[in-house]
């Protein structure tokens, strides 16, 4: 039988600093390591997310789950409200995956005065793609995640491949604020059919879940494509995709891994293709890597 130990569930940041420190201090008298991972999440946890925290538990020695549903990356007519919240399952889940802690704090903690008055910009970059479509999504997303390494001080923080552009832009603030911290990039998981996971997931009825599966066709087809160089890539997606009911494309672009700017027709070399859709009335995102030769 296996025996789950339960994480700690924490809802304030002196509690978790506090815990944080003391679970530090007993992993050295015990003469063993004590890296700290930080795998931040909004809850609603699927397959994807437990790979991450796998990954966490993989590469470090204390794990720290956030759940935390951030205001501040949701715009006015998002579904903050609608996200959903599933705490209890959430550490269930977590208990079985081996986290340490599960940092879950109110809007209140982490905004006190209702909303963060310093803010993080996610600059150009921020405002293409999935920012043209939820203009200040990333200086909200990057803000939060500022926040949370401070409190957390990781060693190492976990982000999926899924979010191509939130990982490109968590790894460019490193860098440009020189944070320590490394960051560790996993691989999308997807469901039986292709499809990325993603808690959006549930929204998708059979039809459009049976849709969705077009963008990971799509993609998988430029990949394919990807020798005969950019436009052949570009054009193999778009026969897939443009073709399958109930998917209205957003953007279709194959983008510099070091720049996320759109490469030249002519480019050759490490690509990544990004993809966005409204699949019945749930928005998606996918990506692939492209080897243009
Ligand atoms: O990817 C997410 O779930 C969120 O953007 C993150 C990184 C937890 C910040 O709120």
């Amino acid at each position: 039988m296996t025996v789950l130990t339960k994480p700690e569930v924490i809802d304030t940041i002196d509690e978790l600093r506090n815990s944080l420190c003391l679970a530090k201090q007993n992993a050295a008298a015990r003469g063993g390591d004590a890296h700290v991972v930080l795998v931040p999440t909004m809850g609603a946890l699927h397959a994807g997310h437990r790979e991450l925290v796998r990954r966490a538990v993989a590469v470090g020695d204390i794990v720290v789950v956030s759940v935390f549903v951030n205001p501040l990356q949701f715009g006015v007519n998002e579904d903050l409200d609608t996200y959903p919240r599933t705490l209890d399952a959430d550490v269930a889940a977590l208990a079985e995956e081996g986290a340490a802690f599960v940092f879950a704090p109110h809007a209140q903690e982490m905004y006190p005065d209702g909303a963060s008055s310093t803010r993080l910009t996610a600059g150009a970059v921020g405002g293409l793609y999935e920012g043209a479509a939820r203009p200040g999504h990333f200086d909200g997303m990057l803000t939060v995640v500022a926040k949370l390494l401070n409190i957390v001080e990781p060693d190492i923080a976990v982000f999926g491949q899924k979010d191509a552009q939130q990982v490109f832009l968590v790894e460019r603030m490193v860098a440009d604020l020189n944070l320590r911290v490394r960051i560790e990039v996993v691989p999308t998981v997807r469901e039986d059919n292709g499809l990325a996971r993603s808690s959006r997931n549930r929204n998708l009825d059979e039809p459009a879940r049976t849709a969705a599966r077009s963008l990971f066709v799509g993609l998988t087809a430029a990949a394919a494509a990807a020798h005969s160089g950019v436009p052949a890539a570009i054009v193999a997606a778009h026969a897939v995709i443009g073709a399958a009911p109930l998917v209205k494309l957003d953007y279709l672009v194959v983008v510099h891994p070091h720049t996320f700017l759109p490469v030249d027709d002519d480019y050759r070399g490490q690509a990544r293709m990004l993809v966005a859709a409204v699949v019945g009335s749930t928005r998606l995102i996918d990506n692939i890597s492209l080897d243009i030769p």
